[in-house]
Parts: structure tokens; sequence; C-alpha cells
């Protein structure tokens, strides 16, 4: 356990990862954005993939005149810089190729290298409830950045063969670098994704999860549905494009089991820090 104790007075920092592609991420980044909109929160989106999925399946340019995450990581963007999306109360930060060349950008920073997004956000004084960053498919020095800078990681998992294998990797690589880096991050929860309760593989799959990491997977599941693949090309989440259907409901549960497990995690470190202050 580590004795960081977490500024509680900006907006939480939620890292959506996975170093493996096509897992969900960004589905599930953007969808969990705008329900938490709809649940009356004001959410901050920053898209801190090169591919821009995000920003394409908000509907936004990604060659917008307005600030993108590359701007905000070096170009000294004001922080209010964002881009309103169609959805009330979603805000986000566009990436485009720019951040392509982020890695090496980084790399030239010397000793804070590892630190310049946190540096960035520690810095704005952002009017959200929450911060949401859909990560790229690695774990490089971007990745360590985020990892650094965010209190929390969702980790989507594709049920599929074999699924525990690469997740055991990413969870020994959190507890890592929460102790070589002396930073103050949980994971929230494990989602499974494109699950398919019909087959036996998705049944055994989410048996063999539970069993491992018991409370760390999510109760949500989100079922594998075609509106959820097709949205993204109309530039709609799920919300808009099919409001009462299987994914909008799924990604609504996730919205409601994502507060409650923020609630009590904030919970957890008021006592913590009541503790460290003692
Ligand atoms: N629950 C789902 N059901 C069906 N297709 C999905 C689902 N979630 C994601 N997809 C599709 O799978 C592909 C990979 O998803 P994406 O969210 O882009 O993953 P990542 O960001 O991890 O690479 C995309 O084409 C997406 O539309
Ligand atoms: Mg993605």
């Amino acid at each position: 356990m580590t004795t960081v104790s977490r500024e509680t007075s900006r907006p939480p920092r939620i890292a959506i990862i996975n170093q493996k592609g096509g897992v969900g991420k960004t589905t599930t980044a953007v969808n969990l954005a705008h329900g938490l909109t709809i649940q009356g929160k004001r959410v901050l989106l920053l898209d801190l993939d090169a591919q821009g999925n995000a920003t394409t399946a908000l509907g936004i340019e990604k060659y917008t005149t307005n600030a993108s995450t590359h701007d905000f990581l070096f170009a000294n963007a004001d922080a209010t810089a964002f881009t309103k999306s169609r959805y009330e109360g979603l805000d986000v930060y566009p990436a485009n190729v720019a951040l392509i060349r982020a890695e090496l950008e980084l790399l030239k920073l010397g000793d804070d290298r590892d630190r310049q997004l946190k540096q960035r956000l520690d810095k704005a004084n952002l009017p959200h409830d929450f911060v949401i960053i859909d990560a790229p498919p690695s774990l490089g020095i971007l990745t360590l950045n985020i990892l650094i800078a965010c209190d929390y990681v969702l980790v989507p998992v594709q049920c599929e063969y074999l699924a525990l294998e690469g997740l055991t990797m990413l969870i020994e690589t959190i507890d890592e670098i929460r102790n070589t880096h002396e930073v103050d991050l949980s994971i929230l929860g494990c989602l499974l994704t494109m699950v398919d309760l019909r087959t036996n593989l998705s049944q055994q799959i989410i048996k063999d999860m539970r069993t491992h990491l018991g409370e760390l997977v999510m109760k949500t599941l989100i079922p594998r549905t075609v509106r959820l693949s097709e949205c993204p090309s109309h530039g709609k989440t799920i919300f808009e494009y099919e409001r009462w259907g299987p994914g909008a409901r799924a990604y609504e549960a996730l919205c409601k089991e994502f507060l409650e497990r923020i609630e009590a995690a904030q919970k957890q470190q008021l006592l913590h820090n009541a503790e460290v202050n003692q």
C-alpha cells in the first residue's frame, strides 16, 4: 500500500488502458464519458491515441484549429482550450497524427519526461467532474505518463481465449509503476467486453476471471453487438445511436458501477489521508 496522499480537490483522472489493441478501450472511453454526462456529470475526454479514434467516434474533425492533446502536452495550450462535443457536458481534447511524435519529444525532456502529462494536468484548473483518458495500445513512455498522471485505471478486456495472460502482465506493470514512481494509482476494475453469453467460451472466461481476480472484475458485462461497432462511423455514441439497445443499457450499467466504485475508492482515500495526517 502506498503512502502518497492524493489531491482530492481536482477531478479524478481515469485511464482506459490495455496494451492490447482492439479490446474496446476507445468504445468504453467514449461511451462511458457520454454516459456520465447523462448522469449529470461534466467530463473531459483526453484522446491520447495518435489514431484519434475517440475523436472521430465523437464526430470531431481531427484537424480542427482547436488545441489537440499534442498541444496540451507540449505547446502550453491553455488548459481550457478543449473542444466542446455534440453532447452537453462532454468536452474533448482531440488527437491527430502529431501525437506520433510525442514519444520522441517526451524522451528529450530529460528528468521530467515521465511526468509531463501530470504536470500539465496539475496546472490546469478544470471545471469537470472527471477526466477520462483514452490510452494507446502500448506500454511506451506516453502510457507511462498516463499512468503517472492518473488516479485510477479501468481495463477493458476482450472476452476471448487467453484474456488473462496479458492482463496479469498489465497488473504487474501497474504495481511496479506504483512502487517505483511513488504514485497513487488504483485499478478501478477490469471490464469484460465483447461478451457473448450464448457461448461456453465466454461463460468459462468470465468464471476464470472472477476466480483469479475476484472483485477486480466489474459486475457489468459489455455484450458484443453490431450496433456498438457501427456507431463510431456515424460519429455518435451508442446513447444517441441506439438509446435503448443492449449496448447502451450495458454502458449505462457501467456508468453506475463506475460511480459506485469511485465513491467507494474516494471514501477509502479520505480515511487513508486522515491516517497519514494524524
Ligand atoms: N462490445 C462490442 N461489440 C461489438 N464490437 C465492438 C464492441 N466493442 C468494440 N467493438 C469494435 O471492436 C473494434 C475495437 O474496439 P476499440 O474500442 O476501438 O478497441 P481499442 O481502443 O482497444 O483498440 C472496433 O471496431 C469497435 O467498434
Ligand atoms: Mg483505441
